[in-house]
């Protein structure tokens, strides 16, 4: 007795199609399993074994054969544990399971059906070719039914799927109503207009959230640093639905959606903190997972007390950066994930932090200085568009309890300067200025004369890298962008030159 049953997994955070066969023969009684690593076997033999004999089921006296095919690619055990149970029961209690629908979940000893990891990609994937019924744990059954044109079903336990099968349990497919979720999108419990004076600071964040720009923030201790950087997502324009489903998809595959709230809707602030390893930032692991970078796709990926993350974490940035994603090895192979994520990172500019703080003296040796600055590598810097010198809030901003403007205000500007960077790269791989090629940087940066010519005088004067040189191009766009100008003027490098200034920091 044989028959075929349709799941799915998961690589990087694409789906693909899984084939559960199974198998029942004469022979001695036994469950194996072929086309899993062979420790998840054990455990899915185990777990399916229980949940049977604890629903009421009888095992087969017999030789029990299961394939999960294509076994080339890796698979994550507990996936399949509900469409092998149920491939068990086809064949030995007579069932009829269509073989168009699409199952997945993890069992529990006792028969119940726990959530697992990664279910939204699936059903995107296999909707595309073609699936359009799909049986999920009841805790995924929201992610799920997100995606457009699916009927999605959920289910608490294998009892209550057999019910359903054999249409003793009636169950209508899972509805979300995502207008309901994105009503209250530009809604935010904090606002920029809560950190006093820095007006300097507010217009490098405004320029970095504008063309996704790589900042760093320099100043002494309770200067508002860390205030600034957590508020950058409120002047960043809401996320498309698209965009929405793209970092959701990341989420699900990392375990990270509430059951309730099936679609991560606003741009995500991660915040590692200095102690995160290497995997836990960039993704990986045996059975791999997106780390925090990728957590941070589309959203702010902030550093806080950079200089304290470990050299080896701080390095791994490099390639993510300039690419958008990240690719981390594995056994049996590669996996990359996105990673295009708006970097923020605050720091000291000396150990006791108030190197050039003109109201402290800084008490720090020569040594110190050194050490300090040697934690933080030349090309890891050289990728850090803006760096910005965070002062003590001025007197008068502070008594006076003197904000500027309001988030939305300044989120006006920016959705616009995003909206020319969408027509300017509609037919382009690049979303943003920070991210142009050198051909890119040639066809839509046309400068005056006289912005040519301070350019030029500054490659002289500061000795820019190559990469330097790009940048400041690429931030004088973003600077004439949100000023709605074609055409870069000088005042608009002499802004960018002044964020790769290297005075007063002792680090960079
Ligand atoms: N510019 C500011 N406007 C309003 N409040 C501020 C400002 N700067 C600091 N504060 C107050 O000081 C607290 C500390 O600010 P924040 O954590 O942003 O400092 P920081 O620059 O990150 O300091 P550190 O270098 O120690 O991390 C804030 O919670 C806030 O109450
Ligand atoms: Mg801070
Ligand atoms: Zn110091």
């Amino acid at each position: 007795m044989f028959c075929r049953l349709k799941s799915g997994g998961v690589l990087g955070i694409d789906g693909f199609e899984v084939d559960v066969e199974v198998d029942i023969s004469n022979g001695l009684p036994q469950i194996s399993i072929v086309g899993l690593p062979d420790k998840a076997i054990n455990e899915a033999k185990d777990r399916v074994r229980s949940a049977l004999k604890n629903s009421g089921f009888q095992i087969p006296l017999k030789r029990i054969t299961i394939n999960l095919s294509p076994s080339y690619l890796k698979k994550q055990g507990t996936f399949y544990d509900l469409p092998i149970a149920l491939g068990i029961i086809k064949l030995s209690n007579g069932i009829n399971i269509p073989e168009d629908f699409v199952i997945m979940g993890e069992l529990s000893l006792d028969g119940k059906i726990n959530s697992v990891k990664g279910v939204l990609p699936v059903v995107l994937s296999l909707k595309k070719l073609g699936y359009k019924r799909f049986i999920v744990p009841q805790g995924n059954s929201k992610e799920a039914a997100i995606v457009d044109g699916v009927e999605v079903y959920g289910f608490e336990s294998l009892m209550e799927v057999v019910g359903f099968f054999l249409g003793e349990i009636k169950k209508e497919p899972t509805r979300v109503n995502l207008e309901e979720f994105f009503k209250d999108v530009e809604s935010f419990d904090m606002d920029l207009s809560e950190v006093y004076g820095q007006y300097e600071a507010k217009k490098a964040i405004e320029i970095a959230a504008a063309g996704f720009h790589p900042i760093m923030l320099i100043g002494p201790p309770g200067t508002g640093k860390s205030m600034l950087a957590k508020r950058l997502i409120t002047i960043m324009p809401p996320l498309t639905f698209e965009e929405a489903v793209e970092v959701t998809r990341i989420y699900s595959v990392a375990g990270l959606l509430d059951e309730n709230i099936p679609i991560i809707k606003r741009r995500p602030f991660r915040s590692p903190l200095t102690n995160a390893s290497e995997s836990a930032l960039v993704g990986g692991g045996t059975i791999p997972q997106p780390g925090e970078i990728s957590l941070a796709h589309r959203g702010v990926l902030f550093l806080d007390e950079f200089p304290e993350f470990s050299r080896k974490a701080i390095e791994s940035l490099r390639q993510p950066l300039e690419d958008g994603r990240v690719t981390v090895s594995r056994v049996g192979g590669r996996i990359s994930y996105p990673a295009e994520f708006l970097l923020v990172v605050a720091m000291n500019p000396c150990p006791c932090g108030n190197y050039g703080n003109p109201y402290k003296p800084c008490v720090c040796t020569p040594l110190q200085l050194k050490t300090y600055q040697s934690r933080i590598s030349g090309p890891i810097m050289d990728r850090i568009d803006l760096r910005v010198w965070v002062n003590p809030v001025e007197k008068e901003d502070l008594l006076g309890m003197n904000s500027g403007e309001t988030s939305a205000q300044v989120r006006e500007r920016v959705i616009k300067a995003v909206e020319i960077q969408r027509q300017r790269f509609k037919n382009s791989k690049t979303k943003y200025n920070s991210r142009m090629t050198n051909e890119e940087i040639k066809k839509y940066c046309p400068m005056t004369q006289e912005a040519k010519n301070l350019l030029k005088t500054a490659i002289e004067k500061m000795n820019l890298t190559g990469r330097g040189y790009m940048k400041v191009i690429k931030v004088s766009r973003t600077i004439a962008d949100l000023e709605g100008e074609e055409k870069i003027a000088s005042h608009h490098i002499a802004q960018a030159l002044q964020y790769r200034i290297k005075e007063k920091t002792p680090t960079l």
